[in-house]
């Protein structure tokens, strides 16, 4: 599936990306700056946050406890704000676009 990902300057790459990934993965395999995920997608630092644009909300499950519980951790957050970690890629989400927020 192709997903893209618009950095906070603006800067777009479209990339190709596989179902058995999650956001996280897809974004830091094309070494993306932005998406340090420090704790390499436990849930458990909060560096993975992303803007979901509003047409592709409602294609991920909605945020498990813990996942809130680490957005509380972000530096702006948004009611389209996830931990793309967390968000695991499907079919579904072919032509998904996200945006990386200002820091981490
Ligand atoms: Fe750490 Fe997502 S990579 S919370």
């Amino acid at each position: 599936i192709n997903i893209t990902v618009i950095e906070h300057n603006d800067t777009e790459h479209t990339l190709q990306a596989d179902t058995d990934q999650s956001v996280m993965q897809a974004v830091t395999a094309e070494g993306i700056p932005g998406l340090p995920a420090d704790c390499g997608g436990a849930c458990a630092c909060a560096t993975c946050h992303v803007y979901v644009d509003p047409a592709w909300v409602d294609k991920f499950p909605p945020a498990e406890e813990l996942e809130q519980n680490m957005l509380e951790c972000v530096i702006q957050l948004e009611s389209n704000s996830r931990l793309s970690c967390q968000l695991q890629l499907t079919e579904d989400a072919d032509g998904l676009i996200v945006r990386l927020p200002e820091a981490q």
